[in-house]
């Protein structure tokens, strides 16, 4: 069986890829270059109830509120958006999402007509720099979270201040912090320079809600992939897919993904809006990709059909989950 058809069924092992690809994995694993050290068990038989429950318990939601230092000092406790991310739409009786879409990258929805359904979702989550202009019938056009990585805002390339893909939106940034997750240390060297445009951005748009992960948060979810994944997964954060589809399962009842695990429209495209091929986009190098893809499949409730034909998944959100 194809790496593919392995994660259609949930399981996989390193061994399924390519030589170049283990090669790049044990160098990361050698590089450990975000100095993990992880002690937890290696569990592998978990049901998809528990799983779920350990992910609602650990994945709890969390953004930096200025309240640790050296923010408090720093005054962010003024500068971050007064509501919470999980209370944004939840004021006036609002009560959150119903249905959502997370829509990853992947070069592989690539005419799949899927926009007038992604489109047709209370909220719909979007990553870094992907564009719905020219791709409208293939991603759809509404897109109500953004969740950019610190290259977005360091790296001139993006025009993060100016591009239309980052205004009208709610923003949602990360950075990973060095595993022991010491805040001192990971203000004085993120991996880049995401604290700078932050502060600007909100003393331009103090309207516009832009939250930054709290690094032990987007940690905490490597913990629950290792923790239920047998093999030794690459110590290095989980990919901004993985990371936007915990958080919508926390803002919305139900979550579909689009194209996170592959279609049959399957490709090494990396992405849908570049001519870039690479098939550790889709199964992972630096990210424990295909352990996080494993374990999404592992809570899917959708039937096989939607996997292959639309690459879609669905999760519950965490609110409709009893543990
Ligand atoms: O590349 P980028 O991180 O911006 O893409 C957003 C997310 O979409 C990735 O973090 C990954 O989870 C997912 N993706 C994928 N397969 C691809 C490209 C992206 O699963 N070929």
């Amino acid at each position: 069986a194809s790496v593919v058809q392995r994660l259609w069924r949930g399981s996989v092992s390193s061994g399924m890829l390519s030589p170049r690809l283990q090669r790049a994995m044990r160098d990361y694993l050698s590089a450990n270059k975000h100095h993990v050290t992880y002690e937890g068990r290696r569990w592998a038989a978990q049901s998809s109830r528990g799983l779920l429950c350990e992910l609602k318990d650990q994945a709890r939601l969390r953004t930096l509120d200025g309240s640790e230092q050296p923010f408090s000092s720093l005054g962010w406790a003024h500068l971050v958006p007064r509501l919470a991310l999980e209370q944004l739409y939840r004021q006036g009786g609002q009560r959150g999402f119903r249905s959502c879409a997370v829509v990853t990258s992947a070069g592989a929805i690539l005419h799949s007509g899927l926009g007038k359904e992604i489109d047709s979702h209370d909220a719909v989550l979007r990553f870094n720099a992907a564009p719905t202009e020219g791709y409208v019938r293939d991603v759809g056009n509404k897109t109500t979270i953004r969740i950019i990585n610190s290259q977005i805002l360091a790296n001139p390339k993006n025009h993060f201040n100016t591009s239309s893909l980052y205004k009208k939106v709610t923003l949602v940034a990360w950075d990973p912090a060095p595993y022991a997750v010491n805040l001192h240390k990971w203000y004085a060297s993120p991996d880049y320079n995401l604290f700078s445009p932050y502060v600007e951005h909100r003393r331009l748009h103090p309207t516009q809600p832009f939250y930054v992960l709290h690094p032990k948060y987007v940690w905490q979810l490597w913990d629950v992939i290792q923790g239920n994944t047998q093999e030794t997964i690459q110590p290095n954060p989980p990919s901004s897919g993985f990371i936007g589809i915990l958080l919508m399962m926390a803002l919305c009842e139900e979550v579909h993904v689009y194209e996170y695990i592959p279609s049959l429209r399957q490709t090494d495209l990396c992405h849908y809006h570049e001519g870039y091929y690479d098939a550790a986009c889709t199964l992972g190098a630096y990210h424990p990709l295909l352990y996080e893809k494993s374990l999404v499949q592992r809570i899917n409730t959708g039937p096989e059909r939607d996997l292959k034909r639309k690459g879609r998944v669905t999760l519950p959100g965490f609110s409709t989950v009893n543990c």
